[in-house]
């Protein structure tokens, strides 16, 4: 089948850098186009050694360079400090125990030291070489150091690469719910090297897929439509195609974030597909440990029966389809039996995206088309989350 282009790339604040880069391995570039706050997203493979080049010229007068990682993506790191040692940059390296935990208090305040000791001042950058937990507590230091740092995202995962490295959101949990505490900070840039996803465990990459299928339902049919039948191939990070894949759904997401940056209108909620049941789950479920990808997956397939639940779904087959898809990536359909579904529905009502506690959704209507549907009956949700569970 085809894949078009998908929305034509603007031109780049960044242009004659990126095209003299493009020659050194630079495949692609969608910019994210916010006015002042506007940067490029750069994806390659192999493209580490450009990597000091690139930073420079985000941050040219800076002297220094904090780079946060986890200890699975320290190696990385350590290799990117080079780097930009090489380009005159001092730079420190923070180092956080891998987890949804570090996304603490307790974390950030080693972060703060580590800026404190770096002597970091307003041009200091700090650079987040990890998946989401590390691009969201690095991103929300550097939000509030010194009232505000340029920001590097440099992302290690599936789901980093295709969600959360793009757009801004920063935040650490609060003990009774997650993200409770952060910021809007975008980025200067975001660094993809597809090469990273080579080292990455397997159930890793395929809660990375799950955020993939989530854009093909939210927005773009002729995606869902490329997964379903190049699903088996992209079980592979070295797909030939993922590099295409991963770069479309950072448009999505960049033509979302530029006409709702902060989250008011509806819009970029429906980038929330999934995520109030899956936020829950994270919750409840915290000690069995699922990935945000799997709760994903299993929050978009609750979220896809309460559309049909409530006669929403004008697309009876999107519910098979997407099952088919999520089944194929050995991601999780439904929620554990052993979840208490009266904390699970207490969770959703603390969700951020809950008004004055009434649960909202987004749902389906058909692929490609979602909405942000309020006051669903608490019944409906309730047999939803008992109609189709994992024991
Ligand atoms: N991950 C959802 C958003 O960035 O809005």
């Amino acid at each position: 089948m085809t894949f078009p282009d998908g929305p034509p790339a603007s031109s780049a604040p960044m242009s004659q850098s990126l095209d003299s880069q493009k020659s050194a391995g630079v495949d692609d570039r969608i910019t994210v186009r916010l006015g002042p706050r506007s940067y490029d997203i750069v994806l390659g493979r192999g493209i580490e050694d450009h990597f000091g080049g690139f930073v420079r010229q985000l941050v040219p007068q800076a002297a220094t360079a904090l780079i946060v990682a986890d200890e699975h993506t320290q190696p990385i790191a350590l290799r990117l400090l080079s780097h930009l040692q090489a380009c005159d940059l001092q730079t420190g390296l923070a180092v956080v125990p891998p987890g949804e935990g570090s996304k603490s208090l307790a974390q950030l305040s080693t972060l703060y030291d580590a800026l404190y000791e770096l002597a970091a001042d307003r041009r200091t950058p700090v650079i987040a070489v990890g998946g989401g937990v590390v691009g969201d507590l690095a991103g929300f230091a550097a939000a509030t150091y010194n009232r505000g740092l340029p920001l590097i995202m440099v992302p290690t995962t599936l789901l980093a690469m295709v969600d959360s490295s793009v757009g801004g959101k920063t935040a650490i949990n609060h003990s009774r719910g997650k993200n409770l505490i952060g910021a809007f900070h975008q980025p200067r840039g975001v660094w993809i090297d597809t090469a990273f996803l080579d080292t990455l465990p397997t159930r890793e990459y395929r809660s990375g897929l799950a955020e993939v299928v989530k854009y093909g339902v939210i927005q773009d049919a002729q995606l869902f439509a490329l997964l379903e039948t190049e699903g088996n191939a992209l079980q592979s990070p070295r797909a030939p195609r993922l590099p295409q894949v991963i770069a479309r759904c950072c448009r999505i997401k960049a033509r979302i974030v530029e006409q709702d940056e902060l989250e008011e209108t509806g819009l970029r909620a429906i980038l929330n597909y999934g995520h109030t049941f899956a936020h829950a789950f994270e919750v409840v479920g915290a000690a069995d440990q699922w990935l945000h990808g799997e709760a994903v997956a299993a929050g978009m397939m609750c979220a896809a029966r309460l559309a049909r639940r409530i006669g929403f779904l004008t697309e009876p087959d999107l519910l098979p389809r997407q099952e088919r898809l999520l089944q194929a990536f050995q991601l999780p359909l439904a929620p554990l039996a052993h979840w208490n579904v009266d904390d699970l529905l207490a969770a959703m009502r603390r969700d951020k995206k809950a008004l004055a506690g009434r649960l909202r959704f987004i749902l389906p209507r058909q692929t490609g088309e979602v909405h942000l549907v309020s006051d669903v009956p608490e019944a409906e949700v309730r047999a939803v989350l008992t109609e189709a569970t994992i024991v």
